[in-house]
């Protein structure tokens, strides 16, 4: 008995890990991630896992930023304009600057934000995928890396994060 009850334990957790494997390995929005690979990764690290002190982890707030509208227009701008000033990251505080990435095409902006929300993170609730019509109402507004960070709190709060 007692052998059996250890080999199915042994198996339900091989099954588990083949599965959060596969997980880890579907992407959804390649475009987006050779824009993130290209350009993100080298301060977010691969699969937006972040860097202390240098970059914040992209693995869970973006997500929950991406059910609500200003959640949305604050990652829209964070990429467009860039960020500068102190955050905090699950207890991490991280305070060097987000460079503004205005130049990307809003297909390319929407596309990037599509991989980190929906590839990267695990939980999105119901939002729905960015598009470069969305993106470009944003853009049609500009703000500076100051303005972006002192939105952030507003939203951190606003969404109770
Ligand atoms: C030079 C390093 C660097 C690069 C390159 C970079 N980032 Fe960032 N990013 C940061 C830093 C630093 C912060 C936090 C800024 C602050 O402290 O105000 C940040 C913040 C963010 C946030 C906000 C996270 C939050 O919790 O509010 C998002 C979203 C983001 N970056 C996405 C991206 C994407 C997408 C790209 C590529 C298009 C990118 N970043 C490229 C350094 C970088």
């Amino acid at each position: 008995m007692k052998t059996a009850s250890v080999l199915m334990t042994a198996l339900v957790a091989g099954v588990m890990s083949l599965a959060s494997q596969a997980f880890a390995q579907t992407v959804h929005y390649p475009g987006g991630k050779s824009t993130f690979d290209g350009k993100c990764a080298v301060c977010h690290q691969a699969g937006g896992k972040g860097m202390d002190g240098l970059a914040p982890p992209l693995v869970e707030y973006p997500g929950k930023y991406a059910g609500a509208a200003d959640g949305r227009a604050q990652l829209g701008h964070t990429v467009m304009y860039g960020m500068f000033g102190p955050i905090k990251v699950k207890e991490k505080s991280y305070n060097f600057k987000m460079p503004s990435f205005a130049s990307l095409s809003d297909e390319e902006i929407a596309d990037v934000l599509n991989y980190v929300v929906f590839d990267l993170n695990a939980q999105h609730g119901t939002a729905k995928p960015f598009d470069a019509a969305e993106v470009k109402a944003w853009r049609a507004a500009p703000l500076d890396q100051t303005a972006v960070h002192q939105r952030r709190d507003a939203v951190v709060k606003g969404l109770g994060l």
